[in-house]
Order: structure tokens, then C-alpha cells, then sequence
């Protein structure tokens, strides 16, 4: 009974060990005049929610920390940002069409509303990313009001 034990885990420190090879990219890109904040003007509460609670998954500019090279936990935080950046990049705002910005907005409100949106896994990490009603409400305001500009501009 022992002697499984014993091996058992050392399968699994073997296991752990050759998972660490196999290291997902961390691209960080430097932010371009396409990024949200270089194409309008957002006041400095707003930027810094959004980079407290959103931008680590929406933006080329990822915040990497230490439990990100440590596998499993780096493929799973990995594919969140993949999935999360393919949805929505706010470093590339500048690339999409009107139309397309304003649903985003649209969505962004609803998705922090309905409380999707930072995911639960990363609130229990990052706990200065939970967004107070507060914060919702302003952030609401801000995609709405964004919104109407873009729609004025459009005409
Ligand atoms: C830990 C990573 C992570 C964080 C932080 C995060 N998101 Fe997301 N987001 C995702 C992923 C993954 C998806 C795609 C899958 C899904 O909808 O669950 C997504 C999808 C979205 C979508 C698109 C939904 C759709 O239906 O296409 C919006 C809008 C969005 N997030 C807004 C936000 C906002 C606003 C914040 C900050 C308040 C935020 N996200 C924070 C990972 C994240």
C-alpha cells in the first residue's frame, strides 16, 4: 500500500514537472492608436475600471503574474484571455466598424449587469475587480452615453 502511494505520487510530480514545458504564449503588445482610450476620451474613473476588472481578458495588454507560469493554472487563465480578447479587444476598438462599437457598449453594460462579466473565477483572485452598483451604474452611463455620441457622429 505504501510502496502505491509512493509512486503515485511521483507519477504525479513527473506529470506536474513536464506540464510546466508546455508554456501558452504571453503576448503583450505596446498599446496603439487603436486601443479605447487613444480613439475617445475617457474619463479617468472609467479607465481605471476598466483596466482594474476588464482589460486583463479585452486588451492586448495583459497584466501576467507569477500563477500564470504555473500549469494547469496558466492554461486555464490562458484560454479565458484568448476567449475573452477574440470576443472583445479594446486595444483594436479602432478597427471596428460604428455599428460594431456601439452593440459592444450595448453588451458591456448588460454583461456587468447581469453580473457576467469579470468572470467569477477571476473576482476570486483579483478581489479590486468586483464592481460595487456603483461602479455598474457609472459604467452604464458611460457606454450609453458613448453610444449616442458615436450615433451623432455617424449622421
Ligand atoms: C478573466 C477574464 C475576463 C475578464 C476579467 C472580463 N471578461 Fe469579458 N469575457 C471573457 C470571456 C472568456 C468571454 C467570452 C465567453 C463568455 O461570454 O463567457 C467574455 C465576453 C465578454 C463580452 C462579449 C459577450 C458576448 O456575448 O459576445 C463582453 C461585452 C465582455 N466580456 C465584457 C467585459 C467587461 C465589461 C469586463 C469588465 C467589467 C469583462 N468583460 C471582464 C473574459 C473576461
Amino acid at each position: 500500500m505504501k510502496k502505491i502511494i509512493i509512486y503515485g505520487v511521483a507519477i504525479l510530480a513527473v506529470v506536474f514537472i513536464v506540464m510546466q514545458f508546455f508554456q501558452p504564449e504571453k503576448p503583450v503588445v505596446a498599446v496603439t492608436g487603436d486601443h479605447l482610450f487613444e480613439q475617445v476620451q475617457v474619463s479617468e474613473d472609467i479607465q481605471a475600471m476598466l483596466k482594474t476588472s476588464c482589460l486583463d481578458c479585452h486588451s492586448d495588454q495583459t497584466r501576467y503574474l507569477w500563477y500564470h507560469y504555473i500549469m494547469p493554472v496558466g492554461w486555464m487563465v490562458n484560454n479565458h484571455i484568448t476567449e475573452g480578447k477574440a470576443d472583445l479587444n479594446l486595444s483594436e476598438w479602432g478597427k471596428m466598424e460604428v455599428l460594431d462599437q456601439m452593440s459592444i457598449l450595448d453588451e458591456m453594460c448588460e454583461e456587468v449587469e447581469s453580473g457576467h462579466m469579470p468572470l467569477k473565477s477571476y473576482l476570486l483572485i483579483h478581489r479590486d475587480a468586483r464592481l460595487s452598483e456603483e461602479q455598474k451604474t457609472l459604467l452604464c452611463e458611460w457606454t450609453k452615453k458613448l453610444s449616442e455620441e458615436l450615433l451623432l457622429k455617424m449622421k
